[in-house]
């Protein structure tokens, strides 16, 4: 899919020849103005609003088939809400929603959009990504004959805006979000025998290959074993599949300035270990790479934008599974720092990977540490699929990943880390124990993180609710490359 970026006013959008042409209503205080410049639907949209058959209100639209005056088959206009509401940009994509699903089942190869007021524009990542969300379809495997197996029908998107100039940060930034999310969305949801740990290593190996600005370094088990990351390894030990520690780096930035390290769990497949799992829905633990996937996912699109950052991504992968090489619940393991740790439960093995990963980034001399982890079922059950939790030990960090996730629209809230949270985890026969009573569950794992995280600033995000959707609509949202890379680019 190709984004094309043009200077176009709605009377021109309805010239150019496509097969869908979507028209974003100026906001209502402008639309006095609007609705008198002269363009081919402006009376039919007046008619409609005023017969109360099109309420001016986000998320509501107006399709159009064979319009006059319009080149287009298929003309959706779609309200943008009152520009008095707070949240612009949600209006925006509720609009984009909105208007993509009002196109879907249809033969749309090529598409044009039209932004109806110059203050929209600096809102195309959301409407770009809104686009490529509607549009994603997943293909690694599907049957050849299938209609899937093509992939996306649209291929060409044309984006219209008051001034093109003006537009092209917030144009870039939107084509590098959804190039990025789609390969967060790809890898995410291939199926775990095809997202094998050292295919994921291919996979960031082959990004690095294809983007000259991303190097990559992939890690098998005997140089894991020489860093001393006995507790990743201990996760590792009941797989046949061989772990592997990705290393990657974009290095855009000065020398001398310190790099973000961003740190993403990549379980391949989550069957808990000893501590075994229930049958029921075990299949979507295949999602428990979506940490890692959104690190590819934001690599992906740092290399398509090239912005002037230093950010290191680090990738621990490995199978959780039951063997007779597992390791059993009260099996004490030694992780890189040389803490001792109670493996009172093999299926809090999130924690158990993350903690050598966020010792390892201290060489980096970072300034700061982001984890990104589908870590608890508790995050779920507190949050729900709208925020991802956001744990912290420094307010201004946490600040920051809050604000960049209200202004891309991929939200994320703030938990505790009090002390007595980590009552729980005390051990009678370690440093440590892996996991404490089921009480606040997201809490007392970003508790066991934090031992391992004193030496510079960090931040826990816990995906599990938000990273993927089940159900019908089973699949990855890419979540949250749209607030990692809204809070890289604001750097
Ligand atoms: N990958 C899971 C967390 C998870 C579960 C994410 C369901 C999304 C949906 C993690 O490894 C896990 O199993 N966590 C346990 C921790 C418990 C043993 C303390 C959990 O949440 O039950
Ligand atoms: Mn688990
Ligand atoms: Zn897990």
């Amino acid at each position: 899919m190709k984004f094309q970026l043009k200077t176009l006013t709605p009377a021109q959008a309805c010239t150019e020849k496509s097969d869908a042409l979507l028209i974003l209503l100026p906001s209502q205080a402008k639309s006095d103005k609007a609705s008198k410049a002269s363009w081919p639907l402006a009376q039919t949209v007046q008619g409609a609003q005023a017969s109360g058959d099109f309420e001016d209100k986000a998320g509501k639209v107006l399709t159009l088939y064979g319009a006059a005056g319009v080149a287009s088959r298929v003309a959706v206009v779609m309200s943008a809400g009152k520009s008095v509401d707070k949240n612009v940009a949600k209006n925006v994509r509720d609009a984009f929603a909105a208007g993509m699903a009002a196109l879907k089942g249809r033969s749309v190869k090529k598409l044009t959009v039209v932004l109806g007021d110059e203050s929209q524009s600096q809102h195309l990542p959301i409407v770009m990504q809104a686009i490529a969300d509607a549009t994603y379809v997943y293909t690694a495997t599907k049957g050849t004959g299938t209609k899937d197996k093509s992939g996306r029908m649209l291929a060409q998107v044309t984006v219209g805006v008051a001034d093109s100039v003006k537009a092209k940060a917030a144009f870039a930034h939107g084509q590098a979000l959804v190039a990025g999310m789609d390969f967060a969305k790809e890898w995410a949801n291939r199926p775990a025998n095809y997202a094998t740990p050292t295919m994921l290593g291919e996979a960031a190996k082959s990004l690095a290959k294809a983007h000259p600005a991303v190097l990559c370094e992939v890690l098998g088990p005997s140089a894991v074993a020489k860093l001393g990351m006995g507790s990743f390894m201990s996760v590792a030990r009941g797989s046949n599949e061989p772990l592997r520690f990705i290393v990657l780096k974009y290095m855009g930035g000065a020398k001398t300035t310190a790099p973000t390290v961003l740190i993403g769990k990549g379980v391949t497949f989550d069957t808990g270990g000893i501590s075994l799992k229930g049958g029921a829905g075990m299949d979507e633990m295949k999602f428990d790479m979506c940490g890692a996937a959104s690190v590819l996912g934001t690599f992906r699109a740092l290399a398509e934008l090239k912005p002037k950052l230093n950010v290191i991504g680090l990738i621990p992968a490995t199978e959780n599974m039951p063997s007779g090489h597992a390791t059993k619940p009260g099996d004490v393991v030694t992780a890189m720092d040389g803490q001792t740790i109670e493996v009172l439960n093999t299926d809090a093995e999130g924690r158990l990977i993350l903690n050598d990963a966020l010792v390892y980034a201290k060489r980096f001399k970072p300034a700061a540490v982001v984890d990104i982890a589908t870590l608890t079922g508790a995050c779920g059950i507190a949050l729900g699929a709208v925020r991802a939790g956001l744990f912290s030990t420094n307010d201004a960090l946490a600040a920051e990943l809050h604000n960049a996730g209200e202004r891309a629209l991929d939200l994320c809230w703030r938990l505790p880390l009090d002390d007595e949270y980590a009552e729980g985890l005390k051990s009678n026969f370690a440093d440590v124990a892996n996991v404490s009573d089921r009480q606040g569950g997201a809490v007392t794992a970003a508790k066991f993180l934090e031992r391992f995280a004193k030496d510079y600033p960090w931040a826990h995000l816990d995906i599990a609710g938000v990273a993927w959707k089940g159900g019908r609509e089973k699949g990855s949202t890419a979540r949250p490359v749209g607030l990692l890379l809204e809070w890289l680019l604001a750097k």
